[in-house]
């Protein structure tokens, strides 16, 4: 089943829920009040490691958004340090404005540098409220701002020689205290279909609220149907290019990272299992869904389900 915008808490209504639920755990037994609070710290130690064990509970719905700090200061970002708490935490040395986006490629008849202010100025910027689902197996719900790829790929006036979208991130060690940690910009890929989905979007802001440093200022990619290391951070050059684009984690380790990571419960991760994710900033754990809840939206584009391909 798609996600849909009513299924999702807002940040204040989720609060006071919380502030009731508050209330209402002091008269509850201790064991649950207790695991909503472990869960929480938990949060706070960044080497904590995934509680793989214990039931899979089915609490995908109703969707509660995740909270903006939490959002803000449980992040992968290896260019900023690799513990969860590391890109947060890391002085505030990333220059976002100005910053340009290069789109270009020989997949296009239009290209150009597009500063992002003229970004936000040709562009709507649309609210969207997705799952996110990390390939690590914890998962947040995020209401993103930002503009739909595929209106910034229209206006680049694609051709037939477009094929696949790469991805390129800024890369520098002046404003990235660990940039080389791959041994050259993340980057990333989509086949041009995935591209101009309308689901996949350029996010510029969460909650309203410009990204920050560490979740991928100014801009970042967004896929809801695939696992986070899609979502490439902090987003310098789009390419429309005939070739597959070998994307980092491929790259790093092509045995447990493909190029469409697609998320699925049925197909594990070589070092764990995929069929539940924890839920960070809560107290439970919900079953994965496949395409991590958008199927009746994307699997079209996907012609063999059984296919390990498309799942890691
Ligand atoms: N982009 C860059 N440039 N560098 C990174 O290390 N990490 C990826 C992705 N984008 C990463 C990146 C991974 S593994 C995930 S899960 C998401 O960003 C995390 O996004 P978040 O920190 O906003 O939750």
């Amino acid at each position: 089943m798609p996600v849909k915008s009513s299924d999702i808490t807002p940040q204040a209504l989720f609060m006071q829920r919380r502030r009731m639920l508050g209330l209402g755990l002091a008269s509850l037994s201790l064991p649950l009040a207790s695991g909503l609070f472990a869960d929480e710290e938990e949060l706070l130690d960044p080497d904590a490691p995934l509680s793989l064990g214990g039931q899979a509970v089915a609490v995908n719905k109703p969707i509660t958004a995740t909270r903006l700090d939490i959002i803000n200061s449980y992040n992968n970002y290896y260019e900023f340090g690799f513990g969860k708490e590391d890109p947060s935490q890391a002085p505030k040395t990333l220059i976002t404005s100005p910053w340009s986006v290069t789109v270009g490629g020989v997949g296009v008849d239009n290209p150009g540098i597009y500063d992002i202010a003229d970004l936000h100025a040709e562009h709507d910027i649309e609210n969207r409220l997705y799952r996110f689902r990390c390939v690590e197996a914890w998962s947040m719900v995020v209401p993103w701002n930002g503009i739909p790829l595929a209106a910034i790929i229209k206006a680049a006036k694609p051709n037939s020689k477009a094929k696949y979208v790469r991805f390129e991130t800024l890369y520098d060690d002046k404003q990235m205290p660990n940039a080389n940690w791959a041994g050259g910009p993340y980057i990333e890929g989509l086949t041009i279909a995935e591209a101009v989905h309308p689901l996949t979007l350029m996010a510029t802001g969460i909650y309203d609220e410009p990204l920050q440093q560490q979740t991928g200022a100014p801009i970042r990619l967004v896929v809801p149907w695939k696992y986070g290391f899609k979502y490439a951070k902090s987003i310098v050059r789009i390419d429309l290019v005939e070739e597959m684009p070998r994307n980092t984690w491929w790259r790093q380790n092509p045995q447990e990272y493909g190029f469409y990571a697609n998320v699925n419960p049925k197909f594990n991760h070589p070092r764990w299992s995929q069929a539940s994710e924890r839920v960070v900033g809560s107290f439970g754990r919900q079953k994965t869904l496949i395409f991590n809840g958008y199927a009746d939206d994307v699997a079209y584009l996907y012609p063999d389900l059984s296919d390990r391909r498309y799942f890691y």
